[in-house]
């Protein structure tokens, strides 16, 4: 079952704090511009990081100055209070965790774009079981084998990770999209930074892709006090159990997951993954 945090509206798992069912109902019809840009992703799969790139790579347009990269591309879905969507300057950056079919109707039809991120479910897993140790309010599970559980069956914010996925893999052509992996910007900065760039119609210097690339790497995003999200507040987020910016790395999975469990879920992705032709990067 699912935490006291959490609540079930159309399909979707939210926290109860940040989000009222209203709020997702009004998403329907928000205004979309045609320079608007939406990092969505399922979480722990490299949005911060995503966050963090788009906001270097449109820093020289933006008129006002920006504090964070969560002030940069906030989050849709949780509208902060006093914050007004509507009245903020072009280009607008957001970001989401929602499905393909909560989001703006607007998405749908190909105004304004989105990237989406994916990650290796054994790495984003992972990652999530240290996020909810480390936030506040999420439920702590005592153990790795228990949170997959929960994590496979969908009973987690934000869901499933298979249905996040398979729902905008499927659904992709109905959006103006880019797809990505959390793995092929590990591998590749500078190419992932590019590959963006291109499809968001920007041309910078090299000297200022260059730029772009050492600013989001993992070293310096962790003691970037503007990307790091140590900047959230002692009551959401604990300041002495981890850190947001944990490993940054892939296959890590290896460090938790046992032999059995790794093959109880390789079974559970294969059946649920059948019908994708995604391949994934697992170390
Ligand atoms: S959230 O809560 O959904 O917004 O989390 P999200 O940002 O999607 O995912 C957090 C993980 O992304 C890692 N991360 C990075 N990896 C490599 N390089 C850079 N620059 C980077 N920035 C963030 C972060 O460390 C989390 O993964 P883990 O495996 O826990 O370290």
């Amino acid at each position: 079952s699912l935490d006291d945090y959490t609540f079930e509206y159309k399909g979707f798992n939210f926290p109860k704090d940040e989000i009222t069912p209203e709020c997702i109902d009004s998403l329907e019809d928000f205004e979309i511009r045609d320079s608007d840009v939406f990092i969505v992703t399922y979480p722990k799969s490299g949005t911060v990081w995503t966050q963090q790139i788009l906001t270097l790579i449109y820093a020289e347009e933006d008129a006002a100055e920006f504090k964070t990269t969560y002030e940069r591309a906030p989050w849709l879905e949780f509208q902060e209070k006093g914050q007004d969507y509507n009245a903020r300057p072009s280009p607008r950056l957001f970001a989401s965790h929602l499905p393909y079919y909560l989001v703006p109707k607007a998405l749908r039809n190909k105004k304004a774009k989105v990237i989406y991120i994916v990650r290796n479910p054994k790495d984003a897993m992972v990652s999530y079981f240290h996020f909810h140790n480390i936030m506040v309010k999420m439920e702590k599970t005592k153990d790795f084998s228990s949170f997959m559980d929960k994590y496979v069956n969908g009973k987690v914010m934000c869901s499933s990770w298979f249905d996040h996925i398979k729902g905008w893999y499927s659904h992709s052509d109905q959006f103006e999209m880019l797809f990505m992996t959390y793995e092929e910007m590990i591998k590749d900065l500078r190419a992932a930074v590019l590959k963006i760039c291109t499809f968001l119609g920007k041309r910078l210097e090299d000297s200022a892709v260059d730029k772009i690339v050492k600013q989001a790497t993992f070293k310096n995003m962790k003691n970037d006090p503007r990307a790091n999200y140590e900047f959230l507040p002692e009551d959401v987020m604990h300041k002495d159990r981890g850190r947001f910016l944990r490993k940054g790395t892939i296959g890590d999975w290896k460090n938790t997951f046992t032999v059995a469990q790794s093959e109880f879920f390789d079974k559970v992705f294969q059946q649920k993954m059948k019908d994708l032709p995604l391949k994934f990067i697992w170390d």
